[in-house]
């Protein structure tokens, strides 16, 4: 019995010290095991950075930059053979690494040290170590205290992505390199560019001009996408831009110098006008005038899916389209050194093949049953280009519809349903599952956010998980959150959308599923909000905003009102003004009295506001009532 007890208490003991305990320590995403120690190292000028060889120079560099930029203080990197005591060492381990991104970090009131068999290792140590230092305004004047604590860590998946669709809205390759930085300081290793779509080829291809002459151009557009004014003919094409291969380079090196891989996107057969308008004879139906889009609409949306306008798609049943990609993959094989490259293959639009002579053709040569397999026919021919290159491939799960090339991976969107599906069928994985990692979405009340569709909250992301119930762990290479750039034009319009949510997808891809804690990562979000303020990072507080869910009582509105944080308090008004802490507090559902023309709504937390000051009218929120 009493041994029993014994082991019960230590049980609770190493929990509360390792999974439950955060006290001090606030790391992103959640490392494997944590263990807090007794008192701090105190960061300060007297400092210094010792690297355990010539070799490490550029991590040592990196993390005094970081820390300069998060205290002020400037300490330089050293190889030494000797470390000392009141030092941030840097120690790469002798040995072959079983995992090269698994490090383990220790934090005495003597030393600091990173161990790790790789330099990914010691990179994401620094990572986890920069997060530990505390805010700027805590300095007490013989340092920054580092809390004490020691760190075994690593990833449970090697493919942790980030997409940028570089091809709605250009982002040019300074803004590409700050998106860089700012996705590993939460250890993700994947940058996806999504370089071609229906509004702008982005990658100089020197052997076929005109896809970045004409592709990378269009008029400029604000307003609501999918829905703007159509180009006119001679309207100036102010709008656009493209990669050159230095550019492409110089990413590339950048993202390898923080352990990032590029992955490119050229899209394919949908998604193509770009490519069209450059090049109009690749296209199944002669008869149209092809342009750069500009958001104006081309595909009508509805319930049972879609359906094109225009046919904006590369015909499968013409040669030339192979001949192109084939140049195309050609230097897009020689820049970019990651093995796989993604062709697409998402929301082809079929409509225009249906009836065309061209694809009918195809069809009884190579006895092609229906659409999915003249999409499916170009897919192969694809892959064997890539093969000829030494490329893999992979594309958005659609590919999986009309039978998937033996060796190809499958990124799965649509839900995990395709993933699943690949996975259980051999194929590698990427799970980037809309409902959870589309990080472009609303995140709070449409009322309240920038203008898109859709809706993943935060504890929605939060929820990811990339391995569904009955699916082989080994096939699921990792998970992804994706940024496509329709609404969003600028980079602090796009950190608005993924902070904080692509941390919760951080913790989905790094952190052992049995350390994710919902409460706990709120409450470490909220420490992360401090460091992106000292980074100038912009994120949103969108997760302090009330969920609105409404109903009918009778002829009146009832709102019933939550919250996804705990420990928030709404207030509310219906006379037009803005609610602040003294109004009425929410307690139960709200009926909203006959005249209201409008219910205002905020959060409070101890005193300060939390969320953003919400109007919701009532005549919008009458339409959702079902
Ligand atoms: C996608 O979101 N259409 C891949």
């Amino acid at each position: 019995m009493l041994r029993y007890v014994l082991q019960l208490v230590l049980i609770f003991f190493l929990l509360s010290n390792n999974a439950f305990s955060q006290g001090r320590v606030s790391i992103i995403p959640q490392p494997v095991s944590l263990i807090e120690g007794t008192g701090s190292f105190a960061l300060a000028a007297s400092t210094t950075i010792e690297i355990s060889s010539a070799g490490l120079k550029s991590i040592g560099d990196y993390l005094s930059d970081q820390v300069h930029t998060s205290t002020g203080l400037s300490l330089s990197a050293k190889p030494v053979s000797t470390f000392s005591k009141n030092a941030i060492q840097l120690r790469l381990n002798g040995k072959a690494a079983s995992n090269p991104e698994a490090y383990q970090l220790s934090v005495t009131p003597s030393e600091i040290v990173i161990s790790a068999d790789s330099a990914a290792g010691l990179f994401y140590g620094v990572q986890s170590l920069l997060q530990l230092i505390p805010p700027k305004t805590k300095n007490t004047g013989s340092g920054f205290a580092i809390p004490a604590v020691t760190v075994n860590d690593y990833p449970r998946f090697g493919w942790r992505g980030a997409m940028l669709d570089v091809a709605r809205h250009f982002f040019t390759r300074e803004q590409v390199k700050q998106f860089i930085d700012n996705m590993v300081r939460y250890k993700f290793n994947m940058l996806h560019l999504h370089l071609t779509d229906d509004q702008g080829w982005r990658l100089q291809i020197k052997s076929l001009p005109k896809l970045t002459d004409i592709g990378a151009w269009r008029p400029e557009r604000v307003g609501k996408w999918g829905n703007t004014g159509r180009p006119s003919p001679n309207e100036p094409k102010t709008y656009g831009g493209f990669y050159t291969h230095d550019d492409i380079r110089e990413l590339v090196k950048y993202a390898a110098d923080r352990y990032v891989k590029i992955l490119p996107e050229i899209e394919g057969p949908g998604h193509s006008l770009a490519t069209i308008a450059s090049y109009p004879e690749l296209s199944c139906t002669t008869d149209s005038t092809y342009y750069v889009t500009v958001g104006d609409k081309i595909i009508n949306w509805h319930s049972k899916g879609f359906t094109a306008l225009l046919d904006n798609t590369l015909c499968p049943a013409n040669e030339k389209v192979y001949t192109l990609l084939d140049k195309v993959f050609t230097e897009v094989a020689e820049l970019f050194p990651f093995e796989y490259i993604h062709m697409g293959g998402d929301e082809c639009p079929k409509d225009f093949w249906r009836n065309n002579p061209q694809i009918k053709a195809l069809m009884k040569k190579e006895g092609l049953k229906d659409m999915n397999e003249v999409q499916a026919y170009f897919v192969k021919r694809v892959e064997k280009i890539l093969k000829s290159k030494g490329k893999k491939l992979i594309g958005w799960d659609e590919i999986i519809d009309g039978g998937l090339p033996a060796d190809a991976a499958v990124m799965s969107w649509r839900g995990m349903k395709g993933g699943i599906h690949a996975a259980k069928e051999g194929h590698k994985v990427v799970m980037s599952p809309h409902n959870h990692a589309y990080v472009d979405l609303y995140q709070g009340d449409p009322l309240a956010e920038p203008p898109t569709y859709g809706m993943v909250r935060l504890r929605d992301s939060y929820k990811f998980d990339p391995v569904p119930e009955g699916v082989d762990s080994s096939m699921i290479l990792g998970g992804q959150w994706n940024l496509w750039t329709e609404q969003l034009q600028n980079p602090r319009a796009a950190q608005y959308m993924i902070w904080p949510r692509a941390l919760a997808v951080a913790e989905s891809v790094w952190s052992p599923k049995s350390r994710k804690d919902w409460k706990n990562f709120v409450s470490r979000v909220e420490n992360e909000f401090v460091r992106m303020d000292e980074a100038k990072i912009r994120y949103s507080r969108s997760m302090y905003d009330p969920i609105v869910k409404t109903a009918k009582e009778g002829s009146n509105l009832k709102l019933t009102l939550e919250t996804e944080v705990e420990g928030l308090d709404i207030y509310y008004s219906y006379d037009g003004s803005f609610p602040d802490n003294y109004y009425p507090k929410y307690s139960k559902p709200l009926i909203v009295p006959k005249d209201a023309l409008e219910v205002k709504v905020v959060t409070y937390r101890d005193g300060k506001q939390m969320g953003k000051q919400i109007n919701l009218p009532v005549a919008e929120l009458a339409k959702r009532v079902k």
